[in-house]
């Protein structure tokens, strides 16, 4: 099973944002956990950031054969209609993942273009959100015939 973790916008600089809010983890100590649940659970992940938009989308059309994908698109998740559409593309169950609780912060953050895309949401859980997506999308291949 290979699942794919596609973090956006700012999420490099997760460790300098305000520890109140995303819990002071560095990207790379975020993936190192993402790689250990992942090997926990017996399926192979790759993780990806970056800043450009138009890569996003790009890693998007990529994922055409995943089995999984899970978004944390950053504030793109909130106006992209162009990650939307990509990931409109994807045949595999998509989890859309925020570190932070974004409905209970600022009022533009409560909207996201993606969340009815998503077979399944994951907000204000931390890190830990994103070993849920992986349990979640580990589950739904099992279910597969
Ligand atoms: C975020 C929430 C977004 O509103 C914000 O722009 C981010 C991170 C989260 O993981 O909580 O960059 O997606």
């Amino acid at each position: 099973m290979q699942v794919v973790v596609l973090n956006g916008v700012n999420l490099d600089v997760l460790a300098r944002r305000d520890p109140a809010v995303y819990g002071g983890l560095s990207l790379s100590e975020l993936e190192t956990r993402i790689y250990e649940w992942a090997s926990e659970l017996g399926c192979h992940v790759r993780c990806r950031q970056t800043n450009h938009e138009g890569e996003y989308v790009g890693w998007c059309h990529d994922a055409m054969e995943a089995d999984g994908i899970i978004v944390n698109p950053g504030a793109w998740s909130h106006y992209s209609y162009a990650i939307r559409d990509a990931l409109e593309l994807v045949p595999a169950p998509i989890v859309e993942v925020h570190l932070s609780d974004i409905e209970a912060r600022e009022d533009w953050r409560r909207q996201s273009v993606l969340a009815d895309l998503a077979a399944k949401r994951v907000i204000g859980k931390g890190p830990d959100g994103y070993r849920e997506a992986l349990e979640f999308l580990v589950a739904q291949t099992g279910k597969k015939p």
